[in-house]
């Protein structure tokens, strides 16, 4: 297959070389001969029932310093591409659900991974409700009694904005802490959806374990380690990653979960899991795949896009 692909992406002059998802899913585009164009975020328009977005060509190649050319930018009809990755980064917020209802308009005839329908209706926090038995104990609220009531059944407890990523404004609360009030004042200030408040799983200390599903099937994890003193395992406030497997609970949230995944085109799927406990499941922009490769000596990126190309044949013979 000669794809033409098109990807939704941060600027490719500023990707981390050695740890950006994206980057590797372009780079095994570029060696299977796929012809690639990169846009931003921003840079995707609707007219007149067109999905249209201004971005480049761009050919890439492994070679830090000089890993891609870019040609003049242009506006090009994405229901002309056979597949648009979108790689937005969270947070889960108007303008991501924007885009999904956007790109919805060229999806399913141009494949759209991971299908913006399904995104939409997922936001990482709350997606994981959706599922029994694997969540740790849970309150998504805004009423005050209720979380002083939780905090009291839980003692020790973690804090965090229902629509928040990488780490920001999460907060481990011990059962002596006194800055409950001031905090949830903060975070109604800041935020007007509800908080979400978890038992503290104090397994977190062993790592917080990325699992990437692809189609529903996991194909690889990694582990990150929080630093000392630090209550949050994300990579860029310190976390440190690690090789790891999949235990036998891993392995049954994956079952519990994958089948679904798989029939909501969530082709690429990161989930993060605590001790037993499912916390995230991330279906926008997920990422781990270049750690996961160095430590297992994988390729996850080209089962992604053989996953990716049989959804297409899937597709057409339907
Ligand atoms: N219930 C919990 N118990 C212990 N630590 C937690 C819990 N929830 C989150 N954390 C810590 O906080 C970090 C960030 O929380 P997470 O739910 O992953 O939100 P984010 O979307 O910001 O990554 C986790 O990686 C973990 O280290
Ligand atoms: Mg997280």
């Amino acid at each position: 297959m000669a794809l033409k692909v098109a990807i939704q992406m941060d600027p490719i002059e500023s990707i981390d070389f050695d740890g950006d998802s994206t980057f590797v899913l372009g780079l095994e585009a570029e060696a299977r001969g796929y012809s690639l164009f990169h846009y931003l975020a921003k840079d995707l328009s609707f007219r007149d029932g067109k999905v249209l977005a201004r971005g480049r060509a761009m050919r890439l190649r492994h070679e830090r310093g000089n890993h891609y050319t870019l040609g003049e930018p242009e506006l090009r009809d994405l229901a002309e591409m056979d597949v648009v990755l979108m790689r937005q980064d969270p947070p889960f917020d108007m303008s991501y659900i924007t885009a999904t209802h956007i790109l919805q308009h060229i999806h399913p005839k141009t494949l759209v991974v991971n299908n913006p329908v399904a995104v939409r209706n997922a936001p990482e926090k709350l997606y994981v409700t959706h599922f029994d038995g694997v969540m740790p104990p849970t309150l998504i609220s805004s009423d005050m009694e209720a979380i002083k009531a939780f905090r009291a059944e839980h003692k020790d407890i973690i804090l965090k904005p229902l629509f928040g990523n990488g780490g920001a404004g999460v907060f481990h609360l011990t059962p002596d802490d006194e800055n409950l009030g001031s905090l949830l004042e903060m975070f109604t200030k800041l935020a007007r959806e509800p908080v979400i408040v978890q038992r503290y799983l104090p397994e977190v200390r062993a790592g917080d374990k990325r699992i990437i599903l692809i189609d529903g099937r996991p194909a690889g994890a990694v582990n990150r380690v929080p630093a000392k003193g630090e209550a949050r395992s994300n990579m860029h406030v310190g976390g440190r990653p690690e090789k790891i497997g999949l235990t036998k609970r891993e392995q049954e949230i994956c079952e519990a979960i994958g089948p679904h995944l798989k029939r909501e085109g969530l082709i690429f799927v990161g989930i993060d899991v605590i001790g037993d406990y499912l916390t995230e499941i991330n279906v926008t922009s997920p990422t781990g795949i270049q750690q996961i490769n160095r430590f297992d000596g994988v390729k996850l990126e080209a089962e992604i896009w053989d996953a990716i190309e049989a959804a297409l044949s899937r597709r057409s013979m339907a």
